[in-house]
């Protein structure tokens, strides 16, 4: 049997694709159990050099919709990212009966309920591997040797872009934007590299994760998102100091009826193998029933990681052309648990508060707090500069962030508090039961 593709879209992920494709020809197709041929490909520009050959492919386009109206393709790739076009085009392409492979995770966490749907209707499949966490195999993982396991609690570094970022400010004392503009260079960040600093690239990734583990529709207006772009190099050294590393941690937890789902900058305990993931790697930490905890690492962003999963999705198409598997979709567009308010979210936090050094400062803040049912674990204080003012960090004990704004609110009317008090929030994630 003969399995003909069509990839529309060669940027990074799309030229890492074809390498691949190219370059483990002979795997794929013993794999994949049919010979698998790239039929055509479909970019705007078809003239830069990309360092693939493509003179053996047969079609060759600048329209996406000759490969998907063609008949002589089985599966489109579509790799050209965004939600309008690209939207489109899956739905043109299972439309005319083709099985459809993406990385775009923004499309599916946006407009999975509808794009799955249409797939159950006309009994396609959509295999998107390459949407989270670039080279890992997070998504077959979850179908397949994951497939009977009740996962509860989801801890994950999905963007590999903020993790590079972060990890070079702390080891390298580098700025932000000049370590933001390496990534970009380096093929890591999205178009818009604000999708990876604000945290939206993190959110589209674990809405994905979380309707598949938890098997509920998560809409991504649901996930409570909060990005890297205002943290400093003065909070990443106070959490060093007091034992924690900084990440942009994706955070989804299954509450017996209702879900947590958020992303945002988190400390995390030195000692956890999570504060080790460095770097553009990424890694998946997942806690289920019976199973305990297990976790996936690897290579996050990049065009072979990604071009790596994005090909492996086109092997379980071509399997699944002589024996469908069944995979269950109906999470996508099946809404049965609540979310979380953030404000009943439970956590420990780090407080930076900016004070003017007089007696009795420390006093009114820790009333407020305690006040507020939000019981201190540590506090650090550095020596005042010379306008007598000095940063004061805070640890709590677990609290509701609801109680926590509300204490917030009267800590900043008191005229010693001189700045907004930054907040980032701690997941020590029990390792007891690991
Ligand atoms: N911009 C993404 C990241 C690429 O940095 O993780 C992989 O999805």
């Amino acid at each position: 049997m003969v399995y003909r593709v069509g990839l529309i879209g060669l940027g990074t992920v799309g030229s890492g694709a074809v390498k691949t494709l190219i370059q483990n020809a002979d795997q794929v197709s013993r794999r994949a159990g049919a010979d698998v041929v790239l039929q055509g490909v479909a970019d705007l520009d078809l003239e830069s050099d990309r360092g693939v050959d493509l003179s053996s492919v047969p079609l060759k386009t600048n329209n996406g919709w000759d490969l998907i109206q063609s008949d002589d393709i089985d599966c489109v790739v579509e790799l050209i990212g965004g939600e309008t076009i690209a939207k489109d085009f899956v739905k043109g392409a299972l439309e005319h009966g083709k099985d459809v492979v993406t990385a775009n995770k923004a499309l599916l966490a946006s407009h999975g309920a509808e794009l799955f749907q249409l797939a159950d209707r006309h009994g396609r499949k959509i295999h998107f591997e390459g949407a989270v966490g670039g080279g890992i195999p997070i998504i077959q993982s979850l179908y397949g040797g994951l497939a009977s396991s009740k996962i509860r609690e989801i801890h994950a570094i999905i963007n590999g872009t903020s993790n590079y970022i972060l990890t070079k400010m702390d080891e390298d004392d580098r700025p932000f934007q000049t370590v933001l503009k390496e990534a970009q260079e380096l093929g890591y960040a999205e178009l818009d590299p604000t999708y990876d600093v604000e945290g939206i690239d993190a959110a589209h990734k674990l809405a994905l994760l979380a309707s598949i583990c938890f098997g509920t529709r998560v809409d991504l207006k649901q996930v409570y998102t909060r990005g890297i772009s205002d943290i400093t190099i003065e909070d990443i050294h106070f959490g060093a100091r007091l034992g924690y590393r900084l990440k942009l941690l994706a955070i989804a937890k299954d509450l017996n009826g209702e879900i947590e789902v958020r992303v945002h900058p988190t400390f995390v305990p030195a000692r956890q193998i999570l504060a080790s993931v460095r770097g553009v790697f990424n890694a998946v930490s997942m806690y289920a029933e019976g199973l305990g905890s297990t976790m996936l690492y690897g290579r996050g962003a990049g065009d072979l990681p990604t071009g790596a999963a994005v090909v492996s999705d086109i092997i379980q198409c071509a399997q699944d052309k002589t024996s469908r598997r069944a995979i269950d979709y109906s999470n996508f567009y099946t809404p049965v648990k609540a979310v979380r308010p953030m404000s009943e979210v439970e956590t420990e936090y780090y407080l930076r508060f900016l004070v003017q050094d007089n007696p009795g400062v420390l006093s009114k803040i820790a009333g407020i707090l305690g006040g507020r049912n939000i019981s201190i674990l540590s506090v650090l204080q550095t020596e005042p500069s010379q306008n007598n003012q000095c940063p004061v960090v805070i640890m709590t004990h677990e609290a509701k962030e609801g109680n926590l704004m509300q204490a917030l609110e009267e800590i900043h009317a008191l005229d010693v508090v001189l700045a907004e008090t930054k907040v980032i929030r701690i997941e020590k994630m029990d390792t007891a039961r690991a």
